[in-house]
């Protein structure tokens, strides 16, 4: 019996809540089955009206598997909380986290270092739609600064789309970001404890304009191609990028880069997960499965990469 007790910590209450619950079941049940001492922490869920500061000192334990997605749990305020405890905790540390929770701030910056990511204006509040008719080309893709899971997001193929686009994006946040579409293949990339794997390309069915939340937790028929039928060089080229993108905003443990390439071949980085998805269909097991680690091996890892980078400080 393994002496490590692990809280794999997931639920909360963020719009991903429910697939937070998928992929927490799931790690919790590969950890006990590698023989970890396993604590279930469905944050808000489990107590009742008891919050998480109250659910989480409560319990012991040497390391916390994350297994939120989205809002509090992704962006910082967990791992900050699990920092004060002194608790190692998978994925990267607090600044880490928010800065990537902030696709607006994190394209901004990458546009600063020369990471390529699409055009966009970001709005904070009040969205200036004529400067956006004026200086932007359509289709365009709108979305809420700071969810995930496709929620919220709308393509814009003309102007007279825009309002309710906005009206979409504004339920989730007021911050909303307004971005270029790119017309060609998506891509997403994994990358566990520095290292970049072999990248997915998602193939959405016809009907799916763009990959959104039906298609990627409902519907049956989008394809995940792996390998992904790049050439070995533009394979190299894409990985090289995740991991710089990645890097760049000081992701630790793990993370999942989303990509899209345009028709004349060019890479354009979307976003960077720092709590990618867990469940039996999600992509990170999918690429580490394919690099011969079972569902089993890459929690394990995971954990482990936790432990050893709390050990270094
Ligand atoms: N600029 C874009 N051009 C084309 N497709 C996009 C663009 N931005 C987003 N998408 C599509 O929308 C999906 C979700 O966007 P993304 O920025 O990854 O947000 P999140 O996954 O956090 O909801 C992408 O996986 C992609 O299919
Ligand atoms: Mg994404």
């Amino acid at each position: 019996m393994n002496q490590v007790t692990v809280a794999v910590v997931y639920g909360g209450r963020s719009a991903e809540r429910q697939v937070s619950l998928e992929s927490g079941t799931m790690v919790a049940a590969a950890l006990r089955e590698r023989g970890y001492q396993v604590i279930d922490v469905d944050l808000y869920g489990d107590q009742g009206a008891e919050n998480p500061i109250q659910q989480l000192s409560n319990i012991q334990f040497d390391v916390a598997f994350i297994a939120l997605h989205g809002g509090e749990g992704e962006d910082g305020t967990i791992q900050a909380l699990l920092t004060l405890m002194g608790k190692p905790f998978t994925g990267s540390k607090p600044l880490a986290s928010g800065f990537a929770m902030d696709k607006a701030l994190t394209k901004q910056f990458w546009q600063g270092i020369g990471i390529p990511t699409p055009a966009y204006l970001c709005f904070e509040g009040l969205v200036d739609e004529a400067l956006i008719n004026k200086t932007m080309q359509y289709p365009l893709i709108v979305k809420p600064s700071r969810e995930g899971s496709t929620i919220g997001i709308s393509k814009v193929d003309g102007p007279e789309q825009l309002p309710a686009a906005l009206v979409m994006a504004q339920r989730y946040d007021s911050d909303i970001l307004v971005e270029e579409y790119i017309t060609g293949k998506e891509y997403t990339v994994t990358v566990i404890a520095d290292e970049a794997y072999a990248p997915i390309r998602l193939q959405p069915s016809a009907e799916h304009v763009l990959y959104d939340y039906d298609a990627k937790y409902l519907a049956n028929d989008t394809q995940y191609l792996i390998p992904c039928g790049l050439s070995n060089e533009k394979e190299q080229e894409l990985k090289e990028l995740a991991l710089a993108a990645y890097r760049s905003v000081g992701c630790e443990g793990w993370g999942r880069v989303d990509v899209m390439q345009s028709e004349d071949g060019k890479f354009w980085v979307l976003e960077v997960n720092t709590s990618p998805g867990m469940t039996s269909h999600s992509l990170v097991p999918m690429a580490a499965k394919h690099a011969g680690l079972s569902y089993q091996d890459l929690v394990e890892r995971l954990v482990q990469d936790a432990l050893a980078r709390s050990v270094k400080g």
